[in-house]
């Protein structure tokens, strides 16, 4: 089990090329099921979750060629050529559906393209219950029969998806993707209200355009989507990681050094920029990347709520929260998405954190500094904060179960080595 080293304190200095989004490559891939012509995905990070949906797709009969490296031969990103063939069946099982939820977002173009699916119930994580009702409640308003049998779902749609209006009580980013893919193919017009307007859903629609779908409101929590008799295929470059951004940004912030992000993109993090700027630290965009420093000696306490987009994302509360450990003041973090995301709270405390949470709220005293101790990474986000924590600390911290770091980070070590960290993988 892969654990990671870290000897803190020591300001990074030094320039991090961002991937492309995991969770914007995770749907763009599923999408390969509704076309029988080949989709160039580029950009694509070198992540666990990603060889996982390839071994799925594959499962489900969609023909992969993994075109390597970027042209330049660095990690800049992986093309793949993915052309969905008629597949061998329709499931998608439990032992890969477990490993990663995004897994059920291939109900929606099996239902749209064979009118048939049979998905395991992704089933919690460390994070929350997770359940998927909201994506199977908008699947019966396009007229999908649902059963739930033996911890799989079981999809039909003998007749053909019907375009129809869709109310979600509440955002969800991979029921509004599940929709919104199987809408492209629906008989008639779907009206998508209350959608989530992440930039990986907006990527989504884009991609979908490009193939011919036909789509108005994107961006806007209305989508209008007109269905067609098929999708062509397209050549479509993933958007940059907001989230792994994010995450780099306060390695510098923590640290108090200075990282040039090389590739990264404001414009899709503006609730991550101001939440930073008021706790003092600047990020500018300039020579290709974007620059994040303090502006001042000390890190500000703040007060921060997570909302869905275009509001503070929940996938950088665990990493704002070790920013703020080690601030000059008093912050309260409230967690609005999940039910249960404060799992790397014990661990910042046995780093000498001073956080206490009240339910959906966790009130973090700043403390002049934290302390390296062998800690647990619980799930993605959690764990890469304890990283964070680490860089920042006095002496040696292990962070343990990394296997969760590598879900979402491409070379997390050799990324922060580069800018100076004392980071190393132990085997
Ligand atoms: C996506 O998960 C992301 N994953 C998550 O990132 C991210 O935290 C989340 O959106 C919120 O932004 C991918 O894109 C692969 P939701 P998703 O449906 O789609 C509840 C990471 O770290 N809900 O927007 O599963 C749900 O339990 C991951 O990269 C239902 O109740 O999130 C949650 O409380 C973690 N019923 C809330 O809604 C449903 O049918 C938002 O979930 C669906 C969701």
């Amino acid at each position: 089990m892969d654990r990671i080293r870290i000897r803190g304190g020591k300001p990074l200095h030094g320039v991090i090329q961002i991937g492309g989004a995991k969770n914007a490559a995770l749907p763009l891939m599923a999408v390969a099921l509704l076309s029988p012509e080949t989709l160039r995905l580029s950009n694509l990070p070198h992540l666990v979750d990603i060889t996982t949906m390839v071994q799925l797709l594959a499962e489900l009969g969609v023909e992969i060629n993994m075109n390597g490296d970027a042209p330049n031969g660095g990690h800049i990103g992986r093309a793949l050529e993915l052309k969905g063939a008629e597949p061998a069946s329709c499931t998608a099982p439990y032992d890969l559906v477990r490993k990663m939820r995004a897994s059920v977002l291939v109900l929606g173009p099996l239902l749209a393209r064979w009118g048939e699916a049979r998905v395991s119930l992704p089933g919690g994580c460390a994070i929350g219950t997770r359940p998927i009702d909201l994506h199977l409640e908008a699947f019966k308003a396009l007229g999908v029969e649902i059963e739930l049998e033996e911890g799989y779902v079981r999809a039909a749609a003998p007749d053909g998806l019907k375009g129809a209006y869709v109310l979600f009580p509440s955002v969800s980013v991979g029921a509004t993707e599940n929709v919104l893919m199987a809408a492209t193919l629906a008989d008639g017009e779907t009206v998508i209200a209350n959608a989530a307007r992440e930039p990986e859903v907006v990527d989504l629609a884009h991609c979908l355009k490009a193939m011919g779908a036909q789509i108005e409101g994107i961006g806007t929590d209305t989508l209008k989507v007109t269905g067609v008799a098929q999708l062509h295929g397209a050549d479509y470059e993933v958007i940059p990681d907001r989230i792994e951004s994010g995450s780099y940004a306060v390695a510098a912030a923590i640290t108090g050094g200075e990282i040039t992000l090389q590739g990264a993109r404001l414009d899709i993090m503006d609730a991550v920029v101001d939440v930073l700027a008021k706790a003092g630290v600047e990020m500018t965009t300039g020579n290709g990347g974007v620059r994040v420093a303090r502006t001042g000696e000390a890190i500000n306490g703040i007060d921060v709520m997570t909302e869905p987009y275009p509001g503070f994302p929940t996938d950088m509360q665990a990493q704002i929260m070790a920013l703020l450990a080690v601030s000059k003041g008093a912050s309260m973090i409230t967690e609005t998405i999940f039910e249960n995301r404060f799992m790397h709270v014990p661990e910042l405390c046995r780093m000498g954190a001073d956080i206490n949470v009240h339910g959906s709220s966790a009130i973090v005293r700043g403390v002049g500094k934290l302390s390296g101790a062998e800690t647990m990474a619980t799930d993605l986000r959690a764990s890469v904060s304890l990283v964070l924590a680490a860089l920042a600390s006095e002496g040696e911290t292990i962070v343990n179960r990394v296997y969760h770091l590598d879900r979402g980070y491409e070379r997390v070590e050799e990324k922060l080595a580069a800018c100076g960290a004392d980071i190393e993988r132990l085997e």
